[in-house]
């Protein structure tokens, strides 16, 4: 009971001093007047301050008090340590992040710390990442079907790093991939800095069109297809297995390379096998640890075919020299630990929380998402303006996404990307509730 009090306490001063409301610099109260005012035992206050202390979140200073430190450095422009008058509700990107997530880094680099020879990880780590780092992965990736040797599976600094690493090997400037006519604008991004065509295929909220899809191989000299199969962004689709089967079928007769973009696979575990096992010798298999870990760490990997494996190697080679091996050991950490699985689970059920908000908070508009989606596609009437819409929820310091920024073609239909995962979920419901006030007047 006592050891309850004293962890609830300090969780609340932690979640002020999270929150903004204790600033930087503030001073606390002493540890007698922390005692009296919370009523507890003035060990149990000094228990408190050192686990505060312990946390990174204050700093004793002898003979003058104990003071909040400031985080601002770890935290950046983090919306919720800004004063309340410019906090922003972000449903344009999402960094889903636990509460106690901040706790999990400080274990994982003590045991860091603890454990062999740390300079090792100052060295130059070779590009793909180290063997032992990679078959961890290659294990983790089992539970997805994928059963591929350590040699195939490269470390990267994210998914974004293993796409523009993809696109180097095997897109030269001019080619053409085909991609959804809404796509991930990161892969928009990358294939304009490269000079790589992005050929529209239709597509809608049940998935990818494999007829489209096939007329474009016709007409022109397709090099790869990018394709996000489970969970897409932004329309949120799972591509049921016979479109699978037919995108396969047509990447080996037009002889093509599948980019699959597994980033949120996770959440939808009882999705149809990805292509990567259904076309190995073809496929690159791109994840990503920002949706199930933190987006922060920046560690992610591809699952290479054997022919590409040197060209990809040498992209990545020559895009960073590699990746970081500080932040792959820590990720690895967490998959053998079984803090991943652990968090993946967590995850699972907190975007069914979040989507189940964001049904009800916007039911009776034209709001598409599945279940287990970490956002959802809203479409607005026609004549409606998005980018206006998004205007006004952005002068409400709500943030969300138009179309514009995923579309492949010209045509950008009049929609929102409502990305559910990044706020508290009690601020989540109020800005849904904003969203849906806004559209409806629009
Ligand atoms: C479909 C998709 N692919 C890739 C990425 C990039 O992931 P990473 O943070 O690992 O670079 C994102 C990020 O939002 C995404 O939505």
């Amino acid at each position: 009971m006592r050891g309850e009090r004293f962890k609830a306490v300090a969780d609340a001063i932690a979640a002020s001093i999270r929150a903004g409301d204790l600033p930087a610099g503030s001073r606390l109260p002493t540890h007698r007047e922390l005692a009296r005012e919370r009523r507890i035992a003035l060990a149990t206050a000094t228990k408190v301050y050192r686990e505060l202390a312990a946390a990174g979140l204050v700093v004793g200073e002898p003979g003058r008090g104990t003071y909040v430190r400031d985080l601002s450095g770890f935290a950046g422009l983090e919306p919720r340590r800004l004063p309340p008058e410019h906090r922003v509700a972000d449903l344009s990107f999402n960094q889903p992040l636990a509460v106690d997530q901040g706790d999990h880094l400080r274990r994982a680099l003590r045991r860091l710390a603890a454990e062999g020879d740390l300079a090792a990880l100052l060295t130059q780590q070779p590009p793909g990442g180290r063997h032992a780092d990679r078959a961890a992965v290659a294990v983790h990736l089992l539970d997805r079907g994928i059963d591929v040797p350590p040699a195939n599976v490269l470390l990267t600094a994210g998914a974004q790093h293993g796409l523009d690493a993809v696109l180097a090997a095997i897109a030269p400037p001019g080619a053409v991939v085909a991609a959804d006519a809404l796509t991930y604008p990161g892969m928009n991004m990358l294939a304009r800095t490269r000079h790589v065509e992005l050929a529209p295929v239709r597509c809608d909220t049940t998935g990818t069109d494999p007829h489209d899809l096939e007329r474009l191989c016709r007409r022109r000299p397709v090099v790869a297809v990018y394709l996000i199969p489970t969970l897409h962004n932004p329309l949120g689709f799972v591509l049921d297995a016979d479109a699978r089967q037919r995108v396969v079928g047509l990447a080996r007769r037009h002889d093509f390379a599948i980019v699959e973009d597994a980033t949120y696979a996770f959440l939808a575990p009882e999705a149809p096998p990805p292509l990567q096992t259904l076309a190995p010798e073809r496929t690159f298999y791109v994840g990503s640890f920002s949706k199930n870990l933190a987006t922060g760490l920046r560690v992610g990997y591809v699952v290479v075919p054997e022919a590409h494996l040197g060209s990809v190697t040498r992209a990545l080679r020559t895009g960073s020299w590699g990746t970081s091996g500080i932040t792959s050991a820590i990720a690895v950490g967490w998959l053998r630990d079984g803090t991943v699985t652990r968090l993946e689970a967590a995850r699972r059920d907190d975007a069914r929380r979040r989507q189940s908000v964001a049904r009800q908070e916007l039911a009776g508009l034209d709001y598409h998402a599945p279940s287990q989606a970490y956002s959802g596609w809203l479409r607005l009437p026609e004549d409606a303006r998005a980018d206006l819409a998004a205007h006004r929820l952005a002068e409400q310091g709500i943030l969300v996404s138009t179309a514009d920024a995923f579309a492949t073609t010209p045509h950008t239909p009049s929609a929102l990307r409502i990305a559910l995962a990044t706020p508290a979920l009690d601020q989540l419901t109020h800005a849904l509730g904003r969203v849906r006030e806004t559209v409806t007047r629009l």
